[in-house]
């Protein structure tokens, strides 16, 4: 279905084209040129660790001042780990980094990156493309190793988008910044329906890229559209991200990708769906642990029309997981499902990193 809509999408596109030698870019899914950054300045265009000189980044475009940084223990006392490779780029006021990206105009596409704030005021991370931006707060560590990595989408309005990341923030330490680690691109196809199920995306198998070497999972902040969002269908709600993992990378109980629920109250993840007033629906989901050396009792609610359930999880962080369901009557055309972590919780001596129940295949079926 996917290769067929491509070849209808590129078919479209000769047709408004009008040439064949146009060149398509493919369904893109892989860092960016030099996105880890391990393509160095050279020597001369470097003073210390900042870059000289607009175009000395290869690959990219910088402006302002922008460190050329490298993992382990670093002049002044701080320590970077750098877990995607062995170097990054550390914004400074101001500062930012830009790249020429080449899409499909009208698609949806879903960066992700690594990003950690290096000193110990509020920090911001400023991701745009023409016509969109959004302001990230990367205050909150969710891990404990600098591992914090994100996702935001937006959609391609032209053949050639200019991606940019800025550091919005003025400090009095002006080498305090964000420090970008990895940043990588996913075009996001269409959601497919899946027969009966009322629920889109509902195993959570379209997402953002997830780095291939090291995950430590994808938080997606809140306040996305669900229409352009790195979990397409899905829609986040309050203040705090819910975190996007991989099967390569964690216990995940069914398909290839599902949601570790890490903030608590603070963040919920919901989903509209359209339903028949006063039918009956059963929603059934699974819950777990994604095997993350996150131990205790957790639970989950669910909430549907008049409907909420609280189911408990006892976590030995083995990678085990429970399916739940109940029935709700629809009160209108459209339903809200939403869930969220009762408790926060963090890994077992590691108070520092942030973790919780996990959330998988989630379907509503009407009840006859
Ligand atoms: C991106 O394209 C714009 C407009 O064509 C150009 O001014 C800019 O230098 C390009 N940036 C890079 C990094 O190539
Ligand atoms: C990932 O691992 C492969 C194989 O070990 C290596 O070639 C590649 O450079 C690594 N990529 C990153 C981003 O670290
Ligand atoms: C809902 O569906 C699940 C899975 O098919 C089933 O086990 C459960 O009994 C159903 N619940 C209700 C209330 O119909």
């Amino acid at each position: 279905m996917a290769l067929l809509l491509s070849f209808l999408f590129v078919f479209f596109f000769f047709l408004c084209n009008g040439s064949a030698s146009a060149a398509i870019p493919l369904h893109l899914d892989d860092l960016l040129p030099n996105g880890d950054f391990e393509e160095s300045p050279a020597k001369s265009n470097l003073k210390k660790t900042v870059i000289i000189g607009k175009y000395s980044l290869p690959k990219w475009e910088i402006n302002g001042l922008v460190e050329y940084v490298s993992g382990g223990p670093q002049p002044g006392g701080f320590f970077f780990a750098i877990p995607r490779g062995v170097h990054a780029v550390r914004l400074g006021n101001e500062a930012s980094i830009s790249q020429n990206v080449t899409v499909n105009p009208g698609s949806i596409y879903s960066l992700t990156f690594g990003a950690t704030r290096t000193c110990a005021q509020d920090e911001v991370l400023r991701i745009s493309v023409p016509g969109y931006s959004a302001d990230l707060s990367i205050q909150t560590l969710y891990s404990s190793d600098g591992g914090d990595t994100y996702a935001w989408a937006f959609m391609a309005t032209s053949k050639v988008v200019k991606v940019t990341f800025h550091n919005p923030g003025v400090q009095e330490d002006p080498t305090c910044g964000p420090l970008l680690d990895a940043i990588a691109i996913k075009e996001l196809l269409p959601l497919k329906y899946s027969k009966g199920n009322l629920v889109k995306n509902s195993d959570f198998e379209i997402g953002p890229h997830v780095f291939k070497n090291f995950s430590t999972g994808i938080l997606l902040p809140p306040k996305q559209l669900d229409l352009i969002s790195p979990l397409p269908g899905w829609i986040i709600e309050s203040l705090k991200p819910v975190k996007y993992i991989d099967k390569k990378h964690f216990f995940v109980p069914s398909g290839l990708a599902a949601i570790e629920l890490v903030a608590g109250r603070e963040s919920a993840i919901a989903q509209i769906i359209r339903t028949v007033p006063n039918k009956f629906y059963n929603l059934t989901f699974t819950i777990g642990d994604a095997k993350n050396a996150c131990h205790g009792s957790m639970m989950v609610e669910a909430f549907a029309a008049k409907e909420t359930l609280k189911v408990p999880y006892e976590s030995q962080a083995k990678g085990g997981f429970k399916t739940a369901s109940f029935k709700f009557q629809a009160i209108s055309a459209r339903t809200r499902i939403t869930f969220f972590s009762a408790y926060y919780h963090t890994r077992l001596h590691d108070y520092g990193h942030m973790c919780g129940p996990i959330l998988d295949n989630i379907r509503v079926f009407p009840v006859y």
